[in-house]
This record gives C-alpha cells, sequence and structure tokens, in this order.
C-alpha cells in the first residue's frame, strides 16, 4: 500500500470530500472483513460553470459529484444505499461481475428502491480494475443529473503508482445560465442522440489536480456521459494505455493518437510526469473538425522522483476464465431500426419515453425493464451455463452504438479468428461496423444487453441474454 502522502491531491477540492474517508474506510477492513460503504442518492445543487449554482442536480453524496468507491479484489463488499430521492432508483455496478441478485436491474433483479428506503447491495469484486456505478431507472433523466460515480477495485497486491487519479468525464445538458434545458428529444433519439452542452471533469469545467512531478501516475479516465463517444487524448507528456474496461492489456501500448472512450467505457492510463514543478500535462478532447478542448490538466509537484516509463510493467490479469472458441456456438446480433417505429402501450413507468426506434435482432425492447417480474421479455438469447459462445455483432445502422453486456467480459476476436487477449464490457461499434467476441456463459441470469447512448437504450436498443 503506498502511503497517503503519495497519492493524489486534488488541488480544485472538488473530489477530495468523497475521496479520503472511502480510502481509509478501505485501510481499516482486513482482507477477509468486508469493506462497508453508504451511498445516499438525493437532490443536489452544485458550481458545474462559473455561471451559477446548477440547481435540481442529484448526486451520490449532498451537494457533491458522487464519491469514488474503493473496493478490493477478492474482498466482499457491503454497499448500503438510502433512497433520498424522490422517486424509485437502483445501483448498477457497470463492468464488475456480480452474481445477478446484485446487479441492480428494476424488477429483473431487484425490487427498486422507493424514496426513503435503504436497500444494501452485497458483492465480491472477482477482477481488480476501474469500473462504475449508476441508476438503472429512469437513466436519462436520473444519470443526465448526476448521478454516475467511479468504482475503482484495487490489485489484491498495491501496484506502486506513485499517484492514482480517477477523472469522471461527462457532459451536462445547461443553458447560458447555467441550468440544465431538455435532456432529449425525439428526433435526436432516432439519431446520435442529445449531446450535452459542457464537458467536464470530476463535474468542473478544465480542474487542475496535482500530481508528483517525475512521477508515474495512474489515470483512470471513465466516460460515463450518456450521449457522447469521446476523443481524448494528453498533451505535454509520455503515457502507456495499461487497461481498458478494467481488464488490464498484456502489452501495455504507447498512447500516440486519440483515445475513443464511449459512454460506459473506461481507459487506465500510466502518465509520466514532467520532472519541473508547475509544468502541466493536458487532457484533451477532439470535436469535430480540428477543435480542440482541455478537459482537465495535472500540474507536477514537487521534486521529480525520476521515475521511467521503461520500467512499467503490465497490470496483474483478471481471473477471468477464456472461453474455448474450438466449442463456441455463433450467435448473431444485429443492431438496427425497429421494424415499425411503433410506440409502447404503458409510457410513464421508470421513466419509459413513448418512442421506439432501435431493435437488436428485429426485437423492440420497453425501456429499462419490463414492470412485470413475471414476463422479463423474451430473450434475444439463451445460453447454457459453462457453453462458450461467439457473438458476431453487426451495426447496420450510421450511428455509433457503444454495446454494453451485464455479468461478463467479453472476449475480443481478432481478424484471424483467434482471441486477442483483450476483454471489454463495452464495445464501440461505429456505423456499420462487424465485430466478434467470445462469452464464456459462466453467470446465471436474465443479463441485460443494451447500447449505452441512453436515448437508444430507451427507445428499443435492448434485451435479455438468459444464461440458465
Ligand atoms: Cu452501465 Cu446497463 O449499464
Ligand atoms: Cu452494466
Ligand atoms: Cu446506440
Amino acid at each position: 500500500m503506498a502511503p497517503l502522502s503519495r497519492r493524489a491531491l486534488i488541488t480544485t477540492g472538488l473530489c477530495a470530500s468523497g475521496f479520503v474517508p472511502l480510502l481509509s474506510q478501505m485501510v481499516s477492513g482486513g482482507p477477509s472483513s468486508p469493506i462497508s460503504l453508504s451511498l445516499a442518492p438525493g437532490p443536489a445543487r452544485y458550481p458545474l460553470t462559473g455561471a451559477a449554482v446548477t440547481e435540481a442536480m442529484m448526486s451520490y453524496a449532498a451537494d457533491a459529484p458522487p464519491p469514488v468507491l474503493r473496493l478490493r479484489q477478492g474482498q466482499p463488499a457491503r454497499i448500503s444505499v438510502l433512497n433520498n430521492l424522490s422517486e424509485i432508483t437502483t445501483v448498477h455496478w457497470h463492468g464488475v461481475r456480480v452474481p445477478f441478485a446484485q446487479d441492480g436491474v428494476p424488477w429483473l433483479t431487484q425490487v427498486p428502491i422507493g424514496p426513503g428506503e435503504t436497500y444494501v447491495y452485497d458483492f465480491t469484486p472477482p477482477d481488480a480494475g476501474t469500473y462504475w456505478y449508476h441508476p438503472h431507472c429512469n437513466t436519462l433523466e436520473q444519470i443526465a443529473r448526476g448521478l454516475a460515480g467511479v468504482l475503482i477495485v484495487d490489485e489484491a497486491e498495491d501496484q506502486a503508482f506513485d499517484a492514482d487519479i480517477a477523472v469522471l468525464v461527462r457532459d451536462f445538458r445547461l443553458g447560458k445560465d447555467g441550468q440544465f434545458i431538455a435532456f432529449a428529444s425525439p428526433r435526436n433519439m432516432a439519431r446520435g442522440g442529445t449531446f450535452g452542452t459542457v464537458s467536464t471533469a470530476d463535474w468542473a469545467v478544465d480542474p487542475v489536480i496535482s500530481a508528483p512531478a517525475g512521477g508515474l501516475v495512474r489515470l483512470r479516465l471513465v466516460v460515463t456521459d450518456v450521449t457522447r463517444v469521446y476523443d481524448l487524448s494528453l498533451q505535454g507528456a509520455e503515457a502507456m494505455l495499461v487497461a481498458l474496461d478494467g481488464q488490464p492489456l498484456v502489452n501495455p501500448e504507447a498512447l500516440s493518437e486519440g483515445l475513443l472512450i464511449a459512454p460506459g467505457q473506461r481507459a487506465d492510463l500510466v502518465v509520466r510526469m514532467p520532472d519541473l514543478a508547475d509544468e502541466t500535462v493536458s487532457l484533451v478532447m477532439r470535436l469535430r473538425g480540428k477543435e480542440e478542448r482541455v478537459l482537465a490538466r495535472l500540474v507536477a509537484s514537487g521534486p521529480s522522483l525520476s521515475r521511467r516509463l521503461a520500467d512499467l510493467r503490465p497490470l496483474p490479469p483478471n481471473p477471468t476464465a477464456l472461453p474455448d472458441l474450438a466449442q463456441a456456438e455463433a450467435l448473431d446480433f444485429v443492431f438496427g431500426w425497429s421494424p415499425e417505429g411503433n410506440a409502447p402501450e404503458s409510457g410513464g413507468f421508470c421513466g419509459d419515453v413513448p418512442y421506439r426506434f432501435w431493435s437488436i435482432n428485429r426485437q423492440v425492447f420497453g425501456g429499462d425493464a419490463p414492470p412485470d417480474p413475471a414476463r422479463p421479455g423474451t430473450p434475444l438469447a439463451e445460453l447454457r451455463l459453462g457453453k462458450s459462445y461467439r457473438f458476431r455483432l453487426r451495426n447496420e445502422t450510421q450511428n455509433d452504438h457503444p454495446i454494453h453486456l451485464h455479468g461478463f467480459a467479453m472476449h475480443l476476436i481478432g481478424p484471424d479468428g483467434k482471441l486477442t487477449g483483450q476483454a471489454r464490457d463495452t464495445i464501440l461499434l461505429r456505423s456499420h461496423d462487424v465485430t466478434e467476441v467470445a462469452v464464456l456463459a459462466d453467470n446465471p441470469g436474465d443479463w441485460v444487453f443494451h447500447c449505452h447512448v441512453i436515448e437508444h437504450q430507451k427507445t428499443g436498443l435492448a434485451g435479455i441474454i438468459r444464461v440458465s
């Protein structure tokens, strides 16, 4: 365990409130005693921009950004959620391979948490890495108002970085007065989705984050936006890409060009900070054309630690069992338009919207989840527990779809038909892309499979994959 003084100090103070207490909670527990954390989703107000305090936000902490939750690989966690909202909610642990009952999908895995109620999630994260948490109920509005936070699962063994910094990347849809404007429109739902107007890092515009000069800093980028595929790069330092979607790369890659990170995805970088104090490294997002915007800055502090990027070793692999491609059955998934563009019978339930534009295998999903637990919808596919499958994913539309599967790592298959050694929980399919992944059906449940552009998810681009 690195001493606390070597951990990142966030000079803006924006994240400090959640960071330090959670870290000390983690340090106090032994490996077998559960880590106990609590979250309280509720209304919030916060100065997102210089313009004004943004009202009518939602957060997992009082008038502050959602805390960075830290768990430890292989150590049981108990997370108690008190719902201070005036509507129902759930918490989903995006990317963490949890048992089905802990997955946080309303009516499918649990009865949603009513206002004033407390619900306790209990699971042991099998994999280390960078994940995130968010509601799976009225998501278009609850995430848009702020309910999305970073979840870190620390490796069983400390990886000895000089600092560990998570950056929550997302847009908010605000008017000039700093207040929310309409989150979506049917026109955008049927196309690429509705984009935010203000891009933020840790709920701030261009925050400055302090990091040790000459140090090797683990920078965890977590894209939680409801729509935007971020094109990110670093200026002012060399960096290596060491993990995607929490899963370590067998061979870390030097970061040269921009990194496309879609809604739901994460990237772990190791940044070699400049040697001189006050030198800065910029996290830059590229917009259409050549326009660039600085999302956040790392500023070097203290005497140089003189670390070498060449000394970096890959992160330890996660204990995900590999699918057996020789025995794998192939399944096709086609992401397309809705066959009829029809409206559903039931409106207004758990943030349901009265439009359908999208489908998977020509099947249109009802919304977050059907309200009747006895009818969880016809699964897109039924998988046998313990068997391996090859998913052929085909995007036949003109828009991007980051396709996310709950409960599993999807192992990428290369052009040579072999496993590449990389796994994801969210796969970005750009317009007309075809991608193959392999899945070992080792976790029983009715798992949600959906596009993470929330307007697409809400208007049909979702389904269930049954493993039994
Ligand atoms: Cu980020 Cu269905 O999840
Ligand atoms: Cu998920
Ligand atoms: Cu989509």
